[in-house]
């Protein structure tokens, strides 16, 4: 019973000395070519190894060391094998940090405090308070709802939505299409935090901005496939839209001469909002195997049909 982790090294020794400790009925190996692919049951990686789907016939769970699925999205896994997406409290704490950086930045008009001093312009900009500030979140998951608790007690007006109903204390919850219609009509300041599906490409467009109120601006911080750049930079310029924190583009990198590093009211990062922590990863995994070996669903499985 085998636990391949295909990682870089700093993160595997890590694994290493954590399965030696806490799950040593498990085999813990890294190194592929050495290990028989028979004996293979739990498979830990970001992009498939070739042929997966033949190369290690009695996988029962796959492991993403990501949040994201997305990189696997459509690749054929063997016949009973489940896909298992990354939740530990490393990439949430990140993720919730970076959201409220992002949207006390966008709340108190950063980037065009910062636009103004390359012009050493000496200007105020119009002031509102939290509690009249609207931040609305697309996807209420574990990093939207991490996100939202720690957005709480500045007093923002708190919405979410998402594909199934949901309650959360403090925050108006919509969902499914007439809810989207509502929520963005209604946000200042919208954040988006979404498992890239077929569903959701492509959904931060021309259409989606325009129903934005004017003045509004954007955190994306889900999937570069969510957003069309070139309906961003033409609200930016239109000045339908405020600013905007981007942390992932489609391509990544991205290229060096994209209008979007330049743009005065775009603060642009290498997607690093949220990143796998060794550590509390690894107690994640264990824990998830534990569930497993007695017969229950780990946390963070993903639903073939729901594409995340
Ligand atoms: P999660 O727990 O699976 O939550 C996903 C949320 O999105 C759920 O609330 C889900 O609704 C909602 N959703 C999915 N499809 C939808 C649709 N078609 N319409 C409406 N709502 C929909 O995921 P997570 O752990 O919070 O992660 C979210 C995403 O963050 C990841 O998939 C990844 O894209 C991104 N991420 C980015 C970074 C970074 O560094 N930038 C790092 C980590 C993750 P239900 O609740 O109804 O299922
Ligand atoms: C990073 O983007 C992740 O999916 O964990």
């Amino acid at each position: 019973m085998t636990f391949l982790m295909l990682s870089f090294p700093e993160r595997v020794e890590v694994f290493r000395r954590h399965f030696a400790r806490d799950l040593p009925e498990v085999t813990f190996a890294s190194d592929a070519a050495a290990v028989d692919p028979a004996d293979v049951r739990y498979l830990m990686c970001w992009t498939f190894p070739d042929q997966l789907e033949t190369r290690y016939p009695n996988l029962e769970l796959i492991f993403s060391v990501g949040a994201g699925i997305d990189q696997v999205t459509g690749v054929p896994i063997p016949p009973g094998a489940r896909l298992v997406r990354m939740v530990e409290s490393g990439i949430t704490t990140l993720m919730r940090d970076y959201v409220v950086m992002a949207v006390l930045a966008l709340h108190r008009r950063l980037p065009a405090f910062i636009d103004q001093q390359r012009r050493a312009e000496w200007k105020s900009q119009p002031f509102v308070w939290a509690d009249q500030r609207r931040v609305g979140v697309l996807g209420l998951g574990e990093l939207a709802q991490a996100a939202l608790g720690a957005l709480a007690p500045f007093g923002f007006q708190l919405s979410g939505w998402s594909r199934s109903p949901k309650e959360i204390d403090g925050v108006r919850c919509h969902h499914g299409p007439d809810g989207l219609a509502a929520m963005l009509a209604e946000t200042d300041i919208l954040v988006c935090l979404l498992p890239l599906t077929p569903e959701t490409r492509g959904i931060l467009n021309a259409d989606l901005f325009a129903q934005l109120p004017q003045g509004a601006s954007l955190v994306q911080v889900g999937r570069g496939g969510h957003m069309d750049a070139a309906a961003l930079l033409a609200a930016l310029d239109s000045g339908h839209l405020d600013a905007a924190f981007v942390d992932v583009t489609e391509p990544e990198p991205l290229p060096a001469d994209h209008p979007l590093w330049s743009h005065p009211r775009v603060v642009l990062t290498p997607h690093v909002a949220a990143h796998t922590r060794a550590d509390s990863a690894a107690e994640a995994t264990i824990s998830n195997l534990r569930l497993h070996l007695s017969g229950q669903d780990p946390k963070g499985l993903v639903d073939p049909a729901r594409g995340y």
